[in-house]
This record gives C-alpha cells, structure tokens and sequence, in this order.
C-alpha cells in the first residue's frame, strides 16, 4: 500500500508518482464532470480531480468544505493548479463528511472571532501560527544558549506590579481578594539570588478597559531577570533576542511571510546595536510634528507611531521620567527626574514591544519610592526583603510575545497573532 505523506512532501515528486495524502477539503467544485477537492494538511494544499472513470468520482462529488479525507492518485502536471501540480484522484475515502461549514468569504470580523475555534484553520491563521512557533522556540534557544535558567512565577499574587488600574480580582477559595499577575518581575527578582540570570514565558494578565489595536486582557509575556547587570547590559540582551527571534523567523518561515504579504526588508535591518533615542529628544521630535505634549508624560500609542517614522528597524527609547514609569524603576542618580529604564520599539508604525531597566537595590530608595507613589510599604514586605540580604545591582525586562509576533508577522491587530484572544469584549470561544 502507498504511505500517506505531507502535502508539502507530495509537491515535490515527478509527475507520475503514486502519492496518498490526507487532511481536509479546503475548496470543493465540480467541473462539467469533473470533481476538484483542494486538499489542505498541516503543511500546505494540493488539488486533486476525479473524474467519471474513477470508482471514486461519487463521493468526490458529495464531499462537502471542510470533511477530513484521505485522497490517492497519480501525481501530474498543472500550472493552473496550486503548486503547479494536482492529483489524478484513483482513491478516495471521506473520514468525516463535514457539515455545512459556517464561514463563508465574505464572513465579518467579528463573525470571525466568535467561530474562532474554526477559523483557526484558515491559512493565514496556520501561517501566523507556525510563526509565533518560531519566535517561541528562538526565545527559549537564545535563553538556553546564554545561560539562563528557565523559572516559573505564581499567577495568583497580592499585589500590583504595573499599577491598581489594571489589577483583576479573583475570589480565592478562602474568600479573600487575591489578583491575576500582571508580570512575573518581583518573582524572578527573587530567584536571581540563586540562578543569576532567569526568564519566564508566561501569561500575564491586565484588565484593560481600552480597546486598541496593541492590547488584550491576557498575553503572552516573556521576562528576564539578570544580577550583577545595568541599563546598558539588559538593552544589549534584549536587542540580541530580538534580532536572534527575527533572524530565525526569515529562515524559518519565507512561505509564511509571503502568503501574509509581508514585507521582509526592515525584517532584514534587525541587527544589533540598535538606535537609541532619549525620551528628551522624542518630546522635541513630537512637538515638532506637532503634538501637544510636554516633558513628563506618558507615551501613548499615537505618539509611539509617530516616532517610529523616524526609523527604519527597532529602536530604543530611554530615560522616562520618573512618573511615567512604575515604582522598581531606579532613578538615574545623575538626573534624579529620569529613570534608568528603556522601552523598546517596533518600526512601522507598532511601538512597544518591550519595557525594562534597572531595578532599585537599595532598601531605603525602594521604601521612600513606593511611598511617593501612594502605595504602601507594608503590600512590598517579601519584595523589600530582597533588598535586606544580600542585594545587588540587577536589572530586566518585559516582552510582549503577542506584540512581537504582530509586527513580525506584519498584522493589523493583535488579536490575529495569537490562537484564542482574551480582550476587553472577548472570553468566547
Ligand atoms: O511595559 P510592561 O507593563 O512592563 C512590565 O510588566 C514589567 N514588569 C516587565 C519586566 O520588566 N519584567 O509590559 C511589558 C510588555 C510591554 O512592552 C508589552 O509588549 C506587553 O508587555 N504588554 C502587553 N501586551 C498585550 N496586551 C497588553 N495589555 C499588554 N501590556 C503589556
Ligand atoms: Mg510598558
């Protein structure tokens, strides 16, 4: 008997061949007399015809979008067909005749989202899935290359890392209020002590009223903590990750870039160092272009844009004002306004994709900021612990994977870079 290989695999042989291959009618349509199942598996599609000379032209004819089949036949020629070959279909034996499969072409977004478990098998969505697969995997081999140890934080904590106006209560099993964790940063602070150099890939949790392009309430967050380190040493981790995760994906995935449309040249620009731009000179850059903000405010999503134009691959953007950024951000001891953090940006318009910088070691600093944010000391106990045994210089950061995969993969909204997205409107399916 044939063995059944990859669709991908079957593509590749002479006319002529005997193949088999299974997975699901991605496009059916009869001909005159002609049946064509476009045959879709994990690896990519193929035709196939049946005609009435085949015993099997019967069923070709009944099988409906969607049903799982397995399909054989002689292997010819066709420049009109995907691939530039189709199946002369001998075989077939339908595992499932699918029912009438409810996503049509001009199926609405929002349509879209609420079949989301059965518009996952989209080829765009397949593509960017086996990019995120990609930019997953190349995190945790540059990690594992570099001497980090990999470490898991508690999704149930007591306390704000980023801030109350994001926090989600849960009502825990003894009936106090505890919340989902917004970052696993004070954990793997903790953990530094011991392993030195750690990183969690992990969800994180936020409950973000906004509804943007950039935002859902659960994401895939990626965070690395490094003793003994500075504001300079975490940047240089972070451009080599990211330039490492990008490189593996235009290895791995030209097929998948190309059926998004996506442009690969500035994919191509992302190598180490790069540019760094002082939060001072992208107010003036800003103003120029005539927004109105002044030193001291936060960044939204609009002004982010606006200085992406300015570059053509990612970019830093450092020294924050001490109240744009979270409480553990050092303040730069030379210009005590700024802290001694960094965020980095994705070009084309994306912003944000990472946020980190140097951590307070001191005691007494960490108390006294805490305090000046209206925050209570006494919420931080285990977290100033850390500062009492020991301490050192460290510093971290925080990458959003979901973000990442967005603007690598070159879409226009996060919710298509992940499988099941959470957002302010959205828990189904
Ligand atoms: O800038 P953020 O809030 O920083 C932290 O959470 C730090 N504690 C991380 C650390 O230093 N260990 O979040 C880090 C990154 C952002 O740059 C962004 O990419 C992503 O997490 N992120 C989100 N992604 C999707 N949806 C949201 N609501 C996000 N909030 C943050
Ligand atoms: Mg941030």
């Amino acid at each position: 008997a044939t063995d059944i290989i990859p669709v991908k695999e079957a593509l590749k042989l002479p006319a002529g061949s005997t193949v088999k291959v299974r997975g699901w009618a991605y496009r059916r349509r009869d001909l005159g007399d002609k049946a064509f199942i476009v045959v879709r598996d994990s690896t990519g599609i193929i035709q196939a015809v049946f005609t009435p000379d085949s015993p099997s032209h019967p069923d070709a004819r009944k099988v409906t979008v969607e049903s799982s089949l397995v399909v054989e036949g002689t292997l010819k020629d066709d420049p009109r067909a995907p691939g530039g070959k189709e199946i002369q279909g001998k075989k077939l034996e339908i595992v499932h005749l699918a029912e009438n499969f409810p996503i049509r072409r001009d199926a609405s977004r929002e349509f879209l989202l609420e079949v989301r478990h059965l518009a996952v098998r989209s080829r765009k969505m397949t593509s960017v899935l086996k990019i995120r697969n990609t930019v997953f995997e190349a995190l945790h081999e540059w990690f594992r290359a570099n001497g980090y140890y990999e470490v898991q934080g508690p999704m149930f904590v007591s306390a704000a890392v980023e801030g109350g106006a994001t926090l989600f209560p849960v009502k825990y099993v003894d009936g106090s209020t505890v919340y989902l964790t917004q970052s696993s940063q004070f954990y793997l602070e903790a953990l530094i002590f011991s392993l030195e150099k750690v990183y969690t890939v992990a969800p994180s949790f936020r409950a973000e009223k906004s509804r943007t392009r950039r935002h859902l309430t659960e994401f895939w967050h990626a965070e690395a903590e490094v003793a003994w380190t500075n504001l300079e040493g975490i940047m240089k981790v972070e451009e080599e990750l990211v330039a490492h995760i990008v490189r593996r994906v235009l290895e791995k995935n030209a097929e998948d870039l190309e059926l998004l449309g996506r442009k690969t040249e500035i994919l191509r620009n992302v190598e180490p160092p790069f540019p760094r731009l002082s939060y001072d000179k992208a107010i003036e850059i800003l103003q120029g272009k005539g927004f109105k903000v002044s030193w001291g405010d936060d960044l939204g999503a609009d002004e982010e844009r606006a200085l992406t134009e300015e570059f053509d691959r990612p970019f830093f953007l450092y020294g924050f004002p001490v109240q744009a950024k979270a409480f553990y951000h050092k303040n730069d001891p030379s210009r005590p306004e700024v802290t001694l953090s960094a965020d980095l940006l994705a070009p084309e318009g994306y912003g944000e994709i990472i946020g980190g910088g140097e951590r307070i070691e001191k005691l007494e600093e960490l108390v006294e900021k805490i305090k000046s944010f209206g925050l209570n000391p006494r919420d931080y106990e285990w977290y100033l612990d850390l500062r009492r045994y020991g301490s050192v210089p460290h510093a971290g950061f925080g990458l959003g994977m979901d973000r990442l995969v967005t603007w690598i993969a070159g879409l226009e909204h996060i919710v298509d870079s992940l499988p099941f997205p959470r957002t302010v409107s959205r828990t189904y399916p």
